[in-house]
């Protein structure tokens, strides 16, 4: 069979606790800007296991803008500009799910949206026509498979299914906010999820989350949420999250 002239690079956005690669090996550092301004940090490009990669810190290097300011619409529009066609969107979550408790690699199938004022569509200006893209799978299912079946290669224990809600933020959810989630059949909550995913699909990438569970939701346990607990988490589940990625990259 031909080989295809452009090898695509994966896009990796991390999110908390995910600000570099350990694997990557940068041959290439840029600022790049869009019509949509900046992205968040500096594009890294590099290679993993021969395979191109570009990431990108959702929050900036070092971490410093909070959910709601990301500018999620610079980011994937970096990301596609700079060849990017399948996105890996590292996120940081709460567990809801009784499976899905600290330091649990989870991805997921499903999401619902409660973010709200956030730019969250590239179709707003200068339209000919208005465009409602389809979004009733909001993760691609092959790339979702690969996760999941590195994860399998390598032994990672991983949910390989879920419903992600996305809240606004910054501030955590209350325990009432959370069970309403719970009835609403969520089963993880995080702040970034949405709209980086429809943003990815108004441009024709496939994207897939990769999440960590850092802390229980609200409620979910007597104890309050600690940032130190919540850094725990990330220390000792982050490994996880990096081994699937680095697995799933290998041709
Ligand atoms: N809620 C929302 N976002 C989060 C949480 C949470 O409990 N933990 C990490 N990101």
């Amino acid at each position: 069979m031909m080989k295809p002239d452009v090898v695509h690079p994966v896009g990796v956005i991390g999110g908390t606790g995910l600000t570099s690669l350990s694997g990557l090996e940068i041959t290439r550092q840029w600022e790049a800007s869009t019509s949509w301004g900046e992205p968040s940090s500096m594009l890294s490009e590099g290679v993993i296991s021969g395979q191109p990669v570009l990431f990108l810190a959702r929050h900036g290097d070092p971490h410093r803008i909070p959910p709601h300011r990301v500018n999620y619409r610079a980011n994937l529009q970096a990301l596609y500009d700079a060849g990017v066609r399948t996105v890996v969107g590292v996120n940081a979550v709460g567990g809801i799910h009784p499976e899905m408790g600290p330091a649990r690699v989870v991805i997921p199938d499903q999401l619902i949206d409660y973010t709200w004022g956030r730019a969250s569509t590239f179709f707003e200006d200068d339209l000919e026509h208005t465009t409602h893209i389809d979004f009733t799978y909001p993760y691609s299912e092959p790339a979702r498979q690969i996760l999941l079946d590195a994860a399998k290669r390598i032994s990672q224990p991983v949910s390989g299914f879920g419903v992600y809600a996305a809240t606004q933020g910054p501030r955590l959810e209350t325990a009432a906010e959370i069970a309403r989630l719970e009835r609403d059949g969520c089963d993880l909550v995080g702040m970034t999820g949405m709209p980086e995913a429809v943003l990815a699909a108004e441009l024709g990438m496939n994207y897939v989350c990769l999440a960590l569970v850092v802390n229980w939701a609200a409620g979910k346990t007597e104890q309050v949420i600690t940032m130190a607990d919540i850094e725990a988490a990330i220390d000792q589940g982050m490994a996880g999250v990096r081994t699937v990625l680095e697995a799933s990259i290998e041709p």
